[in-house]
């Protein structure tokens, strides 16, 4: 991906840009070189900005206000049987909104693992600014789980992209716009099983069929056109 700065870009900004560039799937492009046709991350005052032919993208919190509001009561949270002072591994992070309100909810921060490079850098700046206490690590959770103890997380969470077509909400149209549409697979709930010591938990769109797929030991439905979470006990 092109990485360039903004315009009347100050020296931290043109270093920022280059040391990103130092990463491998990044292309540092001066300004008038830049193909705009095409994704480009741009790298500004301001902080970080996704910009392609139709839209420009910055991170946000997503929905987390009303998760916020739901708080223990959220499906998500008694889906993962959560409790304070577990150890929680994000294995599909995007921008962070389920890892931080989790992280909330613990008090202990949360390890995220986002295999899109922008995705990850826009993830890390935008955590931090916002103070939420989410560790991100740049990587394919696939891979990564595997050099990971036995029982080293409480929960381990996936929430892998929904299907083109399923309704989503607008947060995520970045995540969708660049994020990673791979499915986890068998490999991945293995590792995931032997890193959780008490659970694993995946969502799903509500009329999905992923989890029927993956046979958890248990679904917890909420409500109609709501998601369903795949838990696998350990
Ligand atoms: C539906 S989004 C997750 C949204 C997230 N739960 C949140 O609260 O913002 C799925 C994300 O997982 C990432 N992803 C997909 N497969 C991955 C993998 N194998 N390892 C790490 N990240 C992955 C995608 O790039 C995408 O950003």
């Amino acid at each position: 991906m092109q990485v360039t700065v903004s315009g009347r870009a100050r020296e931290q900004e043109l270093r920022r840009a280059a040391s990103i560039a130092e990463l491998p799937s990044f292309e540092l492009k001066s300004r008038a070189a830049v193909d705009w046709d095409a994704t480009v991350l741009q790298v500004s005052r301001t902080g970080l900005c996704l910009k392609t032919p139709g839209r420009d993208y910055r991170w946000h919190p997503g929905l987390l206000h009303t998760r916020v509001e739901a708080g223990w009561t959220h499906p998500l949270v008694r889906a993962m049987a959560l409790t304070q002072g577990d150890r929680v591994l994000d294995c599909t992070l995007g921008l962070g909104t389920d890892a931080s309100f989790v992280a909330l909810l613990t008090r202990v921060p949360v390890t995220g693992i986002e295999l899109q490079p922008a995705l990850a850098l826009m993830a890390q700046e935008g955590l931090r600014d916002a103070g939420h206490a989410v560790r991100v690590v740049n990587a394919d959770s696939r891979l990564l789980l595997g050099g990971l103890p036995d029982g080293s997380f409480d929960v381990v969470w996936g929430d892998p992209m929904f299907p083109v077509g399923a309704a989503v909400t607008h947060s995520l149209d970045l995540v969708r716009h660049i994020g990673s549409h791979a499915p986890l697979g068998q490999g991945w709930l293995d590792q995931a099983r032997r890193v959780a010591k008490k659970r694993v938990v995946v969502r799903d769109t509500w009329n999905g069929t992923l989890l029927e797929t993956m046979s958890p030991d248990k679904i917890l439905n909420t409500m109609r056109q709501r998601p369903r979470y795949g838990i696998w006990l350990g």
